[in-house]
């Protein structure tokens, strides 16, 4: 009879099979260009892409260079990519990697956005916890502090659970787009951890928080809800969920007009969407920029971005990209469906609070399910 992983269901009887295992190598200090480097390595499929590294580094080359510590899925130490995929190699089970392969070899490679230091071992602190030290990572307590302890809502506590579960790996900054593109963006993994003070009741700066990220060309709105830090979280954190909990909060609840545009930007497309029932996209940049109405249009720095954004639309004209008339009038959909999304709008605005949507705790409240 099978016996089975209490923890993650798998098969532990299953006997020791071949695994090929192709690992990125590079040792910057050598001078010479990273290369690929095969080893195949005999495990019972539960086991996990970590061992497999180690029994490589064991018997056949012990200078692959691989982080470690946990072997559980707790310290984030073993971040890397495997098939291209950024996730933890103590936690990824050697069968399910090699059936994830398109060749049947498992590729491992390291994080991305981080410089390499050795084979699989990146720079964490050239990039993911300079960013997290930016973010001011501790408790700025309100004053007077209390002679014993601050007595802090559940509700409250709940709502920052998530990103407390955040275990610093840095496979999401391993993958984040618009770190790629701007490597100056603060990135999901800090902007998680800043939700988990703004979020803490018993935090004096939750304002001067939000003004400091929302103010900063490479803070909160520089996201692009790619999503690719959702995917890549092995805990659930949900950074980009974080941020746009930021975001919210910091331009509706606190009301801070960004110099970014960032907040207006996003009035602007809800706004559109509502009216049209789809993006009208020539609306969208006097809107962002010159205040969310009709008339953003005529107001100056609306004008300046229209202006330098002429060359894109000429050339989209050109390429037949761009509907002249859909750029001027907007889409039309039919009226019925325009009164969906109406009603859509009417209905969440109606509502007396925000409801966010955590979807990290689970399960049922005992007090709950006792009284039932
Ligand atoms: S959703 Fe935002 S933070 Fe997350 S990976 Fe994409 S750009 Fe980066
Ligand atoms: S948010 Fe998730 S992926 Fe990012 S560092 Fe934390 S645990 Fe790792
Ligand atoms: S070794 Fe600790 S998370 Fe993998």
């Amino acid at each position: 009879m099978a016996a089975l992983d209490t923890t993650t269901g798998a098969d532990t009887r299953r006997p020791p099979e071949q695994f090929t295992l192709r690992l990125r190598r590079y040792n910057p200090e050598s001078g010479e260009a990273p290369y690929w480097d095969e080893h195949t390595v005999e495990l019972e499929p539960h086991r996990s892409v970590l061992e497999g590294i180690l029994q490589a580094k064991a018997q056949f080359d012990g200078s692959i260079g691989i982080r470690c510590s946990c072997r559980a899925a707790i310290c984030g130490s073993c971040g890397v990519r495997i098939n291209g995929e950024p996730g933890l190699a103590c936690h990824t089970h050697l069968d399910h990697a090699r059936a994830a392969s398109p060749d049947g070899v498992i590729e491992v490679e390291p994080m991305g956005n981080m410089p390499v230091i050795k084979d699989l071992v990146v720079d964490m602190d050239a990039v993911h916890w300079k960013k997290v030290q930016r973010v001011t990572p501790w408790l700025l307590p309100k004053q007077p502090v209390p002679e014993r302890e601050y007595l802090v809502p559940r509700e409250a506590m709940v709502d920052v659970t998530q990103s407390m579960a955040c275990i610093q790996c840095g496979a999401c900054v391993s993958d984040c787009l618009a770190m790629e593109v701007d490597p100056g963006f603060i990135g999901p993994a800090a902007l998680a951890k800043a939700y988990r003070f703004v979020g803490d009741p018993r935090d004096a700066e939750r304002h001067e928080r939000l003004e400091d990220l929302s103010q900063d060309p490479l803070g909160i709105y520089d996201c692009t809800h790619c999503f690719k830090c959702v995917e890549a979280c092995p805990k659930g954190v949900n950074p980009m969920g974080q941020i746009m909990r930021l975001r919210r909060i910091a331009g509706s609840d606190e009301k801070i007009v960004d110099v970014n545009n960032g907040h207006r930007h996003e009035q602007a497309i809800t706004t559109l969407i509502r009216d049209y029932g789809l993006l009208h996209e020539a609306e969208l940049i006097p809107r962002s920029y010159g205040g969310n109405s009709w008339f953003a249009k005529f107001h100056p720095a609306a004008g300046k971005e229209l202006l330098s954004s002429l060359p894109v639309v000429v050339r989209g004209l050109l390429r037949r990209k761009l509907n002249p008339k859909i750029a001027i009038f907007g889409h039309k959909i039919p009226k019925s469906d325009l009164d969906s999304v109406k009603r859509i709008y009417e209905t969440v605005e109606s509502r007396p609070a925000r409801y966010e949507l955590n979807l990290y705790v689970s399960g049922e409240d005992e007090e709950e399910a006792t009284a039932s």
